[in-house]
């Protein structure tokens, strides 16, 4: 099988709610198929990032008087520990807030301009002079115009249902200050969709499934709508190039996080993302909930194509989280927050339950606690993990710990459900999680039906080696079972790796017998979950929709937020790890010389490399393997001058030593550039 290169995202969680258990639907379901697809040894990239910018992250920093930065640094480090208890493996988490973000996003959007995709076009919009700016929808409330009912939000009434204008609102008020506000004008900047019609009409179908596409193709009937991508100052974002008080909205940049994201993750790794993004034979899937399908298969793929680059292979919709069987709701304690959930429950039981459920449909998933309870209790540890606690434990007590040849039934069993590994790994492909689950219960009742007839418990005390082999089959079917679960409890596959000695498990480990080999003790994998502990976790959530609200905050809050705002420029520090900074000690500790090529030549076994000698002034020339095979042509560079680093530790390569690195940067798209001199000058001169 060919090795695939697959990119996987989620959506970026905003970064001024709390992650809650619909978070979750997504961010487990992500990391099942990330997880599963390295497990079948794919090069797989797993990227996410905290989204940032927008107005609401600006009025809570106003409300804190803070910064933007300090609430989304703050926010970052919640996130990535709460991430981290629930197992999940991303290979980069970022920030919409970074460089790498705002330099693609002034990119795309240059780009899309010269395709005169841009437009410009005036908009009233409601303007609080209390607060000084533009209200966005939900920082409106005021008089439903359908039904009269007060202090509705800015675009939909949730007495009557319906749907309209901020500017249809009756006795419309500023949600923050309580002010009046009044219409104003300003010029707006738009993606025109009417241009990309042909191509979102054909991209649609193939990109995403059938009912996603269908529904938006239905807007198609009329001219498709320009996107407004601006926002006026203040705001919390990217400047947008050309103008002083014009940030992009939130919506544009946050999808570019991923390529951000990912591009970021590269650059580690020494790569770009044309050795990704940019790669036709790398796959682009992004896991989305339903209520974002328009930014992704309509704006996001008509941005890509016209600024050059590729598109998503798939968007993987989900619907919604519903708990016991109704909208989570914060009176009802079912608005569970990730972190609550956590005080009182294991992860991997949620993990374990979510699988059960989720079969890659749009269709809402529900969450019913005491089910919830059950499976659980019944499943991951009454019948999966007892067999590799009673197994293992009894083999240690009577059989010296050690694993023997297994006997004939299990065998047969054992190669039964091996029979069955394609089906698993096939559902696991379409994000049929809950078909996986199903399989492996079922592997499960029979390994308990075998264990069961063969009664260990009353074997032992006639025929030890008898009781080994009967063990040594139960235990192969448990590790069968951890493999095929490994991409839905990784700490718990851990566990059973530590357990029998092993490696990490791949699925070409479920074709291997595990015979006559010594097992270590027995390490405690799940415990059955306490109804108490979902019901105190219910009545926390409860309480904490009870607790009072935020005070309302003076005017000189909100005057010192403002100011700190429209003064502080956006900071484009990356939260993690901290930008660090060096001291001019450290810099001159660099000896950084001019140095003239004199061969380059091409390394024949590696695809990167050139080989470089250089005159740095010094009695001999030096040898350099520079990683710039692709982007400079060897001809090109004898006789240039480069900037190189003299005094690198000599490096010994497969094919000789490299005696110091040559200086080039890199571009978003990969493009390479050899840092030169502007003027000649004599090799060996050094940086000053
Ligand atoms: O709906 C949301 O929660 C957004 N923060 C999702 C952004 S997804 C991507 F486009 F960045
Ligand atoms: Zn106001």
């Amino acid at each position: 099988m060919d090795k695939r290169k697959i990119i996987v995202t989620s959506a970026l969680p905003y970064a001024n709610g709390a992650l809650h258990l619909g978070h979750l639907v997504e961010y487990l379901q992500t990391d099942f198929w990330a997880r599963y697809q390295r497990m079948m040894g794919h090069d797989v990239v797993y990227v996410c990032a905290d989204d940032t910018h927008g107005t609401p992250i600006m009025i809570r920093a106003r409300q804190e008087g803070t910064t933007p930065e300090a609430v989304i640094a703050r926010s970052y480090e919640a996130r990535v520990k709460e991430f981290g208890a629930f197992e999940m493996g991303f290979d980069r988490y970022g920030s919409t807030n970074c460089k790498e973000n705002r330099i693609l996003s002034e990119q795309i959007y240059l780009r899309l301009k010269e395709r005169g995709l841009i437009s410009s076009r005036p908009v009233n919009q409601l303007y609080c002079e209390h607060c000084g700016m533009f209200l966005p929808d939900r920082f409106v409330k005021g008089t439903c115009p359908r039904c009269g009912a007060p202090d509705r939000d800015g675009d939909n009434c949730s007495v009557c249902g319906a749907t309209y204008n901020t500017t249809d609102l009756k006795d419309p008020h500023c949600a923050i200050c309580g002010g009046t506000p009044v219409m104003r004008q300003s010029e707006q900047l738009f993606v025109e969709l009417e241009p990309c019609r042909d191509f979102l009409k054909q991209w649609l179908p193939n990109h995403t499934d059938k009912g996603t596409a269908d529904k938006l193709l239905e807007w198609f009937n009329e001219p498709l709508r320009g996107w407004n991508i601006s926002r006026d100052a203040p705001y919390f974002g990217f400047k947008i190039p050309g103008y002083d008080d014009k940030y992009f909205y939130v919506w544009l940049d946050a999808p570019i996080g991923y390529m951000a994201t990912l591009w970021a993750w590269a650059k580690e790794r020494g790569q770009t993302l044309e050795d990704w993004w940019q790669d036709p034979k790398a796959e682009i899937y992004h896991f989305i909930g339903k209520d974002i399908v328009r930014f992704h298969c309509l704006f996001w793929p008509s941005e890509l194509e016209n600024a050059g680059y590729r598109t998503p292979t798939q968007v993987f919709v989900h619907g919604f989280l519903m708990v016991n069987g109704a909208k989570m709701s914060k009176s009802e304690g079912t608005f569970i927050s990730a972190a609550t959930y956590l005080k009182h429950l294991p992860a991997q039981a949620l993990r374990f339950y979510y699988a059960c459920k989720l079969n890659g449909s749009v269709d809402d998933m529900n969450l019913d606690l005491k089910d919830f309870v059950g499976r659980v209790n019944s499943d991951l540890v009454g019948k999966i993990t007892n067999l590799a606690s009673r197994g293992a434990q009894m083999l240690n007590k009577n059989c010296g710990g050690r694993l023997g040849a297994m006997d004939p039934e299990s065998r047969d069993l054992l190669a039964a459900c091996r029979a069955q590994l394609p089906e698993l790994c096939e559902a696991y492909e379409r994000r049929d999680f809950c078909r996986a689950m199903v399989i492996v219960r079922e592997w499960a009742d029979k390994a308990n039906q075998l264990f069961d007839a063969k009664m260990p418990w009353k074997l032992v005390k006639e025929d030890p080696e008898a009781t080994r082999a009967v063990l040594t089959g139960t235990l192969n079917l448990f590790r069968l079972m951890a493999i095929a679960l490994k991409p839905i409890l990784p700490a718990y596959a851990a566990k059973v790796e530590a357990l029998f000695g092993e490696q990490p498990y791949t699925f070409a480990d479920a074709a291997r017998d595990l015979e006559d080999r010594a097992i270590a003790p027995y390490e405690h994998l799940a415990a059955r979950i306490d109804p108490k502990a979902v019901e105190a976790m219910v009545a926390e959530t409860k309480a904490q929709s009870a607790a009072k609200p935020a005070p309302k905050l003076s005017e000189k809050d909100i005057k010192k937020g403002v100011r700190q705002l429209t003064q502080a420029p956006v900071s484009t520090a990356f939260p993690e790890p901290p930008a660090e900074t060096i001291a001019i000690d450290d810099l001159a500790k660099v000896d950084l010389r001019l140095a003239t090529v004199l061969t380059a030549e091409p390394v024949p076994e590696s695809d990167k490399l050139l080989r470089l000698t250089l005159d740095v002034g010094e009695a001999k020339p030096r040898t350099v393997f520079a990683g710039i095979k692709k982007h400079c042509p060897p001809e090109t560079l004898v006789g240039t001058q480069v900037l190189m680093v003299a005094n690198l530790a000599p490096r010994k390569m497969r094919f000789g030593v490299s005696e110091g690195m040559i200086l080039a940067a890199q571009g978003p798209d990969g493009t390479l550039a050899l840092l030169r001199p502007t003027a000649a000058l004599p090799n060996g001169a050094r940086l000053h």
